[in-house]
């Protein structure tokens, strides 16, 4: 809370927001979970409705929510995004099971290690994320939850890991 309550701590991420935007189709109900700063209010087509969530009450229409203690919104929506949250998760089954509640389709990013070495793991740590899902749990657990995945992107490539973005429909 402490951290993300430094409005330092938030970047934009125009690139991402305006592919996943592109994803989006007109008359949505967007559910944006870990909003941030909410840029994907602007890029989705008009028309669409925005719920933001996120861990820091971010506007009088925020939702608040703390994924690592259950607390997830109560409405359902025709999409949930979670852009730069997983990352921020312990439970990743519970991730999906609780997007799966939301919303018959998901969209979100999460950054993949190439190896899971002793630097991987530092810069990792750096960042300030609080995992290192290989991407076959990641699979795994979308499976689980009864998801199936629609697409992935490679999006961004760095030293140790790649950022991927995940479509997601799970059944109605
Ligand atoms: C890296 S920012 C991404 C913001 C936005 N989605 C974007 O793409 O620009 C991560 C966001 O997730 C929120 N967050 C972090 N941990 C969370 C948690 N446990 N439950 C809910 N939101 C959380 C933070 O407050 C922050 O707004």
């Amino acid at each position: 809370m402490e951290r993300w309550s430094d409005p330092k701590q938030l970047m934009v991420w125009a690139e991402r927001t305006r592919r996943v935007a592109s994803f989006i189709s007109t008359d949505q109900t967007v559910m944006d979970l870990g909003c941030g700063q909410m840029t994907l209010r602007d890029a989705i087509p008009k028309g669409c409705r925005y719920i933001p969530a996120d861990l820091v009450k971010r506007s009088d229409d925020c939702r608040q929510i703390e994924l690592n203690e259950g607390l997830w919104p109560q409405e359902t929506a025709d999409v949930v995004v979670a852009l730069g949250v997983l990352e921020y998760v312990y439970d990743i089954k519970g991730f999906f099971y609780g997007c799966a509640r939301i919303a018959p389709r998901l969209i979100f990013s999460y950054h993949i290690s190439y190896s899971r070495n002793y630097a991987t793991r530092v810069e990792r740590m750096k960042m300030g994320w609080l995992n290192d899902f290989p991407i076959s749990q990641v699979v795994t657990e979308i499976v689980r939850a009864g998801g199936k995945i629609e697409r992935i992107d490679g999006f961004m490539h760095k030293q140790n890991f790649t950022q991927y973005l995940f479509v997601v429909v799970f059944p109605i």
